[in-house]
């Protein structure tokens, strides 16, 4: 086994860990309509309805939060989470739930194939976030949309930017290339969807704390 599969493997089991972590208990600042993570998610995803593909789905947080009626589909790279997500669904009493092995950039849909896309702490981990959100437009249906929740580049000159640029080589390695000090509300503005909403807040997490939450519909 290499390093990079016992990475893989050590990571989809810290996210499996991460399911059962009280999200209640990760209060959030600055965030107009919630004071911790679980309300914020379950705002975000409770009422989705249809089609609704979830990318870089990890071990499968975000079943919790869904409602059971919505067809859903999941792309995740790394096959050591696969197991862990299924576990997980079944236990949200999903049962029939279709799950790829496949990346954000080269989506294994159809266009204007689903409602709805899910993206949660993804796009810092992507390799090429551009070339993902014009996958993402491709397979959403007109009107459909995009709910995302990331963490973002601080504004540079902060000491957290200053701490998220120097640290980034490192933490991609420790975190399976996840970017700290990624741009991603700029290359969200700038990837074509009709309207983008988001909300600013930070979570009480150390070098990634500044975050976005919202909506981006597809003309
Ligand atoms: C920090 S985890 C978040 C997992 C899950 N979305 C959640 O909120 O718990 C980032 C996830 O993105 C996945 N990922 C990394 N590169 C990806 C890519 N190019 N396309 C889709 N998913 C990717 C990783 O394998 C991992 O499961």
């Amino acid at each position: 086994m290499n390093l990079s599969t016992i990475q893989k493997r050590l990571f989809a089991w810290g996210m499996s860990r991460a399911n059962h972590a009280d999200t209640q208990n990760i209060s959030l600042r600055g965030c107009a309509n919630h004071n911790n993570f679980a309300s914020l998610k379950q705002d975000l995803l409770s009422d989705l309805q249809g089609t609704v593909l979830e990318i870089g789905a990890g071990a499968g947080a975000n079943f919790s939060k869904y409602n059971p009626s919505i067809h859903w589909i999941g792309i995740e790279p790394n096959i050591f989470m696969h197991n862990y997500l299924k576990e997980e669904a079944q236990r949200q009493g999903f049962n029939n739930i279709e799950l790829h092995q496949g990346t954000a950039e080269n989506l294994p849909l159809g266009d204007r194939t689903v409602d709805v896309v899910v993206s949660t702490h993804v796009l810092c981990s992507v390799s090429d976030p551009d070339r993902s959100l014009q996958e993402i437009l491709r397979v959403l249906k007109p009107g459909g949309k995009l709910v995302f929740l990331e963490h973002i580049a601080a504004h540079s000159g902060t000491t957290t930017r200053l701490l998220q640029d120097s640290i980034a080589p490192i933490w991609k390695a420790l975190f399976d290339r996840c970017h700290p000090n990624r741009e991603t509300e700029k290359v969200l503005e700038n990837a074509g969807f009709q309207t983008v909403q988001n909300a600013h807040f930070e979570l009480d997490f150390p070098v990634v704390s500044p975050h976005i939450a919202g909506v981006a519909i597809k003309a």
